[in-house]
């Protein structure tokens, strides 16, 4: 494996095998006898390599899911991160839809959460305190004036353990973290797994559970930003959403929810049919001027009735198409305006204004403040477990 992590960060043992480069003269069959794991007859495969190795020294390892239908996801142990998600186009040409960077120093570095898993609380808490059974919690404030995400070391930056698993039409990573009593100022130890599962037809469920010692707050999600026309140099406000929701969340200037819940009918919040999300996004409209464009959470619609097709986004150029599913509450949709041109792209450039949007799948932010908010709240003997899907297909 030391030829792996002198030679191969960034570059899959798949492609080294047929690339031929960099590591000549070093044991290259070794790195061929790892990728033969995934099996030709598998309709879905999954393959483990190095990745790097954080500036702590820990080794951080990358699983490659692949399907016969051209998906490829690859997951790296850092923050759980989706590092690059490949799916086919209208013909049939499988490319990249989300960005990522090509290396872990830069995943390490700040950026908004780029393909993370996040938590223990997804979205902003307001001014980074709330209050259980009367004690107050005080968490860091790295929003002002408000926490974000679960804390600037929050699960975007732990590294997870993970178990592959391999079934029928299916690979799965489990990846497992548990995070302390009072880590990034929440109650109890929380062990919480996330399970990412590739099927044959191009679907990825994102499966959460945890369990906690101690009564807490708990608000999972993940973090990708998706640009499905594969060109991350072009902003993605051609792309139509479509928002099954009635309702969204109404927030401040600091983009906390005011507590009420307001109709999206005639408002540019009104993705019940499909809209390019550049249609409205410069209205003069309050809420859109207070998320410098779309930055909400929307309250879906059929709550409580498990897992529904929530949200999809469309992309006419490539014919891509992307549906999440959820049983989930709330999906924050989030057009990317704070990207603001200074991370660098994979293959050179830099991540312009909006060149990806987030469909984050969560309860309402700052739930833990709010009391008519469905609760976050996660207690002893209690299981916390919810899925999402992400569903491509063409057409
Ligand atoms: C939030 C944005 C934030 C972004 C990156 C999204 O989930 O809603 O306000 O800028 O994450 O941090």
């Amino acid at each position: 494996m030391n030829l792996v992590k002198r030679c191969v960060y960034g570059i899959s043992i798949l492609s080294l095998v047929s690339m031929n480069v960099q590591c000549k003269g070093e044991k290259k069959e070794e790195a061929a006898g790892t990728a033969q794991e995934a099996k030709a007859t598998d309709s879905v495969s999954i393959v483990k390599t190095v990745y790097g190795e954080t500036e702590k020294g820990e080794q951080i390892d990358r699983y490659t899911l692949k399907n016969q239908k051209g998906m490829e996801v690859n997951i790296i142990t850092y923050g759980g991160i989706i590092t690059s998600l490949k799916v086919p186009n209208k013909a049939g040409k499988s490319e990249e839809v989300v960005i990522g960077f090509n290396s872990l120093e830069q995943y390490q570095k700040a950026n908004p959460y780029f393909g993370a898993l996040i938590g223990r609380f997804g979205n902003r808490i307001a001014k980074g305190k709330f209050t259980l059974d009367g004690k107050q919690y005080s968490l860091a404030i790295n929003n002002e004036p408000n926490a974000l995400h679960g804390g600037p070391e929050g699960f975007h930056r732990v590294v997870w353990t993970a178990e592959e698993a391999k079934g029928g039409d299916t690979a799965s990573l489990k990846l497992k973290y548990v995070a302390k009593d009072m880590e990034e100022g929440y109650p109890g130890n929380l062990t919480v797994f996330v399970t990412y599962t590739l099927n044959k037809d191009n679907a990825l469920d994102v499966l959460y559970e945890a369990t906690t010692d101690k009564k807490t707050v708990v608000n999972l999600t993940q973090h990708s930003y998706f640009n499905l026309s594969s060109d991350f140099s072009k902003p993605i406000l051609d792309h139509e959403i479509t928002i099954d929701a009635d309702k969204l969340v109404p927030v401040d200037a600091t983009l906390i929810p005011t507590g009420k819940l307001t109709d999206v009918t005639n408002t540019p919040f009104d993705f019940r049919k499909p809209k390019a999300v550049g249609k409205e996004i410069n209205a003069a409209d309050d809420q859109l001027k207070k998320g410098l464009g779309y930055d909400h959470c929307w309250v879906l619609n059929n709550q409580g009735k498990g897992d529904r097709l929530v949200a999809s986004a469309y992309h006419a150029g490539s014919g891509r198409l992307l549906e999440v599913y959820t049983d989930q509450p709330g999906i924050q949709f989030y057009s990317g305006n704070f990207l603001d041109g200074t991370l660098p792209m994979r293959n050179g450039g830099t991540y312009a204004h909006r060149t990806g949007f987030c469909l984050e799948t969560q309860h309402y932010p700052d739930s833990p403040n709010q009391k008519d908010f469905p609760t976050t709240v996660l207690s002893p003997g209690e299981n916390y477990k919810t899925k999402t899907t992400f569903k491509f297909s063409v057409k």
